[in-house]
């Protein structure tokens, strides 16, 4: 199985993704979030690393959050899931960076930069402030303008061959060249927050679409390529604790133990083995749990050896929102979403033309009740309608058990959507006077 991020699959088994990849699966129970938003609740299903996050975030300690765009058309409720994130995030003390992907847009799709720019603002950055994005540590930057980027970009495609590219994304030889170099930029986004001039190195999290995960694996792949040490649980149950090869003398070998020493005896690691033949020093007994943390000491040790000391990147991963047709939610289809750009009317009217889960007759559905696992419409309760959970398990029992037709229940749905935006567009509007608090231009 391969991901396309710029194909057009519509994903639906969850559970066979993460074991394939490697996502492990999110819930709440082993992340306890303080008020965690429905999208947290219902929408996102996986993650990777998530634990780096919730520990800066539960110890009150400094983390980013970063997201990008490459607008494709107009923003639908399916974008707005990223966003959702992004906000909770935010309130609890993250760092934002939002990465206008022009670069990408090129290269993948050929749209002009300008034209990025302009739906890249108009679609989405004022729907993002408009849905309560705040501008203090907040800023939102293009791939093309940002020096840091595209530099970073470069200087880390020197960890990643055309191999790995092609088994990663399925490249051609006949792709182009702009395309192929995409995704490094992306991975210079994700990257470059961690340099000193940014935030330094810090967990980031990066909220997607599974879609994104080949950049995900990529990024954490280079990112732990230009680690200096290498920490692992070994087979025996103690950390090991390597000084990478190749590029270090001797006596670097030498200085960057007794640094990693004094490290982790400042963890309060007291029985430590160094065997400088192997490059190694071994602490026997250690956990799981001991090898990111001593991963995390060890960061300003390497930044300060002249390296990066990048954390993983970590990343959640959210469910796809079914389109209302019944396929994929997207742009190029405009009865599959309810653009945020829609007017009321408009969006109500395509709630009660969506495909729902519900019998052919009246007296059927009665008689059977109805599928909201089938439903459009119930996935619209699901992750932007329905705050409250009673609220959407009325909606799932009533409906399962016949007390609901459809037509009711798209008319609560739609007039539900038609205060949302209204709402929501008179807050965009506005929000056009505080654009400049948000844009940077490098
Ligand atoms: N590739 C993303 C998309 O297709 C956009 C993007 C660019 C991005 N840079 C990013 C997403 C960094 C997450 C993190 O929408
Ligand atoms: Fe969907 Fe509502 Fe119909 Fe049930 S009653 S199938 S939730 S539209």
């Amino acid at each position: 199985m391969r991901i396309d991020p710029w194909g057009t699959t519509q994903v639906t088994d969850y559970e066979r993704l993460r074991e394939e990849f490697g996502i492990a699966a999110f819930d709440l129970e082993r992340f306890p979030l303080p008020q965690p938003s429905k999208i947290f609740r219902r929408g996102v299903f996986g993650h990777r690393d998530f634990h780096l996050i919730h520990d800066a975030m539960t110890g009150g300690r400094p983390f980013s959050i970063l997201t990008g765009l490459m607008p494709s058309g107009k923003m639908h409720f399916g974008h707005k899931m990223v966003i959702d994130q992004v906000l909770y995030f935010q309130n609890q003390g993250a760092r934002v960076h939002i990465s206008v992907a022009d670069i990408e847009s090129w290269g993948a799709r050929g749209i002009p930069f300008a034209e990025t720019r302009r739906l890249a603002i108009e679609e989405y950055i004022l729907s993002y402030i408009a849905l309560g994005l705040r501008a203090e540590r907040c800023e939102v930057y293009f791939q093309s303008k940002r020096k840091a980027v595209t530099d970073i970009a470069f200087t880390l495609s020197r960890k990643v061959n055309m191999t790995e590219m092609k088994s990663i994304y399925g490249f051609e030889d006949s792709t182009n060249m702009a395309h192929i170099l995409s995704p490094l930029v992306q991975v210079g986004d994700i990257l470059h927050v961690q340099l000193p001039e940014y935030d330094g190195p810090c967990p980031t999290l990066v909220p997607v679409g599974v879609d994104q995960d080949p950049h995900l694996r990529l990024t954490r792949g280079i990112a732990s390529a230009f680690r200096f040490y290498n920490v692992t649980l070994t087979d025996q149950g103690h950390i090991g604790i390597f000084v990478k090869g190749g590029q270090f003398s001797e006596k670097d070998v030498q200085r960057l133990l007794d640094k990693a020493e004094s490290t982790v005896l400042g963890l309060g690691y007291s029985e430590i083995r160094k065997l400088p033949r192997y490059r190694a020093l071994y602490l026997p007994g250690g956990t799981a749990r001991a090898v990111p943390e001593i991963q995390a000491a060890l960061s300003p040790v390497e930044l300060k050896e002249g390296g990066h000391g990048f954390y993983p990147p970590s990343s959640t991963y959210h469910r796809f929102i079914t389109g209302l047709t019944g396929s994929k939610m997207s742009s190029s289809e405009p009865d599959s979403a309810v653009f945020l750009s829609d007017s009321p009317k408009d969006g109500a009217e395509k709630i009660m033309r969506a495909k729902t889960g519900g019998g052919i007759s009246a007296e059927e559905q009665r008689e059977k009740g109805g599928e909201p696992w089938n439903c459009s419409v119930y996935e619209m309760y699901l992750h932007h309608l329905s705050e409250k959970d009673s609220h959407l398990e009325r909606v799932y029992e009533e409906c399962v058990r016949g007390g609901r037709l459809c037509g009711q229940c798209k008319k609560e749905a739609a007039g539900l959507i038609k205060e949302f935006l209204m709402d929501f567009q008179e807050k965009k509007e506005q929000a056009r006077e505080r654009i400049d608090d948000y844009l940077v231009e490098n």
